[in-house]
């Protein structure tokens, strides 16, 4: 949590009243010890987790399983006990959480697990050490209690992220988007976790929450994998990108404005969000075939010679043959391979029309193009917004597909578009691409042998 402005600490301060409102009557419980017995057991479980999160690689916080410990206390003490196991969290063991993150969440969670505990008896549960003749009854309540928690949690975590964001990232949505759908399976899993702590308590007690911990810190440690692994995918995208845009100085940027741009008009045309993250890969390693085509052709300043025109045009297929291996990108390799295809067949590199180009790679088309001519090259100055869009228009039906033209300026009026910045090339740099292939107002002069 960065930058805690006065808003976001007004924020903070309406959520710890509402918990220190529902945690007021706590005393109700004072003289059962056995019940102040459990709520401490739960409190150091909640810590352990709490202090032990999963690492998500694409979500600004990590995510804990303590939700179990809270979840346990729904059913074994009630809405009260759940808002204590909660509020818990002030005392976190991350010492690096600053003191607003720890009200925030120590609040977050009482709020969240009192009303999992209310929701829980409202469905018709009731709070106490469970026996086998509850099963399967005692379902239904811990399920809509376990609904309530996952809800109200994450509306609560979505509002503070909302007012202490620093700025979002392209692809970020997208990639939240896919993050949400792991966190609701992991918090599906850690209620479950919570319910068998509870059904455990009556045999073996306090040692439920151990027994609980082990298959806890096992799919921690499976997701830090994944984690990991979304990471090091990450990484290959950007090294790769690197590689390309140090060849062609003047083409920096422009790999991530084209996957910015797919993904837009992805998501315009309703993609799910699997495959939405698959053609921002694709937008992002588009060009990648240029690594396979001499410098010289790249960066020279006069007509081209036929072989020439014929290296650039294999520009699709040496990206395939680069990427090709990297299992992960599946459906994006068809969109590196076609992105220069155009709908009434002219394109390269196999001459597809209409439908028969893939789809991703006529999403790619439009977003490459609109962002080759915003930006500067060295014989035209970027053209403004609204004259490129008029190019993509005079271009739909032939070179773009019209569809997808509508839904990328839709996309744009919605999102807006981030122009390049213009900055020197390095001393070292100075020659650079004369001729932008991706250019459709410049097409690429070639020389007529005879
Ligand atoms: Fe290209």
């Amino acid at each position: 949590m960065a930058r805690v402005s006065r808003v976001a600490w007004l924020y903070i301060a309406v959520v710890a009243a509402a918990a220190v409102t529902v945690i007021m009557p706590w005393h109700a419980n004072a003289h059962d010890l056995q019940w102040w017995i459990r709520l401490g057991v739960l409190q150091l479980l909640f810590l352990v987790c709490e202090a032990t999160p999963t690492p998500l690689a694409t979500r600004q916080s990590a995510w804990s399983p303590s939700s179990s410990a809270t979840l346990a206390a729904v059913v074994l003490l009630g809405p009260m006990g759940a808002a204590l196991t909660g509020a818990i969290a002030v005392i976190s063991l991350r010492r690096q959480l600053m003191m607003a993150e720890r009200l925030f969440n120590g609040a977050m969670y009482a709020v969240s697990g009192f009303a999992a505990g209310k929701a829980f008896e409202a469905a018709g549960g009731v709070p106490h050490l469970p026996q086998p003749g509850d099963f399967p009854a005692i379902i239904w309540p811990f399920a809509v209690a376990a609904a309530v928690h996952v809800v109200i949690n994450h509306g609560l975590l979505w509002g503070i992220l909302r007012l202490t964001a620093t700025g979002t990232r392209p692809g970020d949505r997208t990639r939240l988007e896919s993050s949400v759908a792991l966190l609701l399976t992991s918090d599906l899993g850690y209620a479950v976790l919570g319910l068998i702590i509870a059904a455990l308590w009556p045999v073996v007690h306090a040692f439920a929450a151990v027994l609980v911990l082990i298959p806890l810190f096992v799919a921690r440690w499976a997701m830090g994998q994944f984690a990991e692994q979304q990471r090091a995918y990450a990484a290959t995208m950007a090294a790769l990108c690197q590689a390309v845009e140090t060849k062609d100085f003047y083409t920096r940027g422009h790999s991530e404005r084209v996957s910015r741009g797919s993904g837009m008009i992805a998501r315009q045309i309703g993609m799910r969000s699997d495959r939405v993250e698959a053609i921002m890969f694709a937008g992002m390693l588009h060009d990648v075939g240029k690594l396979g085509v001499p410098t010289k052709v790249l960066q020279k300043t006069g007509p081209l010679t036929e072989e020439e025109y014929a290296a650039i045009q294999l520009h699709p297929m040496r990206g395939l043959e680069i990427v090709r291996e990297i299992g992960f990108l599946n459906e994006a390799l068809a969109g590196i391979m076609h992105h220069h295809e155009k709908i009434d067949g002219t394109g390269y590199p196999m001459g597809f029309a209409g439908d028969e180009i893939p789809e991703f790679a006529r999403v790619i088309a439009v977003a490459d193009a609109f962002d080759s001519m915003t930006s500067t090259r060295s014989y035209r100055a970027a053209r403004r917004m609204t004259e490129a869009i008029e190019e993509l228009r005079k271009g739909a039906g032939t070179q773009f597909d019209p569809a997808l033209v509508e839904a990328f300026i839709a996309a744009l009026h919605r999102d807006g578009w981030r122009l390049p910045e213009r900055a020197a090339a390095p001393v070292d740099q100075q020659t650079v691409t004369a001729q932008d292939h991706d250019d459709p107002t410049a097409p690429l002069r070639v020389i007529e042998s005879y």
